[in-house]
């Protein structure tokens, strides 16, 4: 096995986005969000737990004032057509009138944060945007766009810098892409 290739249970992955483009990636988009949140105190929300390393490394590349909390998605069977219902836990901020960024590890179908959205709008904050440390555009379902992007990517399964299949990998500090070299062990 090549040594930017890795294992993890059953799939074989290789290196994808290195730590080094991540890093820079992250400083110009917290250079950008510096610039057009000067003098509004945003507040940033991260959803848990995919995307605990994006958001504190964004937040870190800051330049202005700004605060952070984290929440957890939970969903639960609802009575709407679309089947599940997700709701924040630990959303214990007043952010009415407050500038929301939500940050997000992968926007994927959108079904998340198209379900989330709602709920976050009814307490009237000022404005609320997305950052996302991945998108995959052709995966999309929902009618959700973040504002920023790290970086866009094919319709593949990703692991590392937060990102994990069944819990492991979340602490590789590269991207890892499912490999189309056979994961059989010979
Ligand atoms: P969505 O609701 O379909 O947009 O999916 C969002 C969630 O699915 C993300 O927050 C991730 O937890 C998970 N997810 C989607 N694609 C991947 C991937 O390639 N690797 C790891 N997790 C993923």
């Amino acid at each position: 096995m090549p040594s930017s290739m890795i294992q993890v249970h059953d799939k074989r992955f290789e290196i994808f986005i290195s730590k080094e483009k991540i890093n820079e990636r992250i400083a110009e988009i917290g250079r950008e969000i510096s610039k057009d949140y000067l003098g509004l105190n945003p507040l940033f929300i991260g959803v848990l737990n995919g995307s605990f390393i994006f958001a504190s490394d964004l937040f870190r590349c800051l330049s202005i004032e700004a605060e952070i909390s984290f929440i957890k998605l939970a969903s639960y069977k609802g009575m709407s057509s679309n089947g599940d219902v997700i709701t924040a836990i630990g959303l214990d901020e007043n952010i009415n009138q407050r500038h929301i960024i939500i940050t997000e590890d992968i926007v994927d179908t959108g079904k998340t944060l198209s379900s989330f959205l709602p709920e976050l709008l009814q307490r009237n904050p000022a404005s609320v945007k997305i950052a996302s440390f991945l998108s995959k555009p052709e995966a999309r379902q929902y009618n959700v766009e973040p504002d920023y992007i790290g970086f866009e990517i094919p319709n593949k399964f990703v692991i590392g810098y937060g990102l994990d299949y069944d819990r492991l990998g979340r602490n590789l500090p590269d991207l890892y892409v499912t490999s189309s070299v056979s994961s059989e062990v010979p």
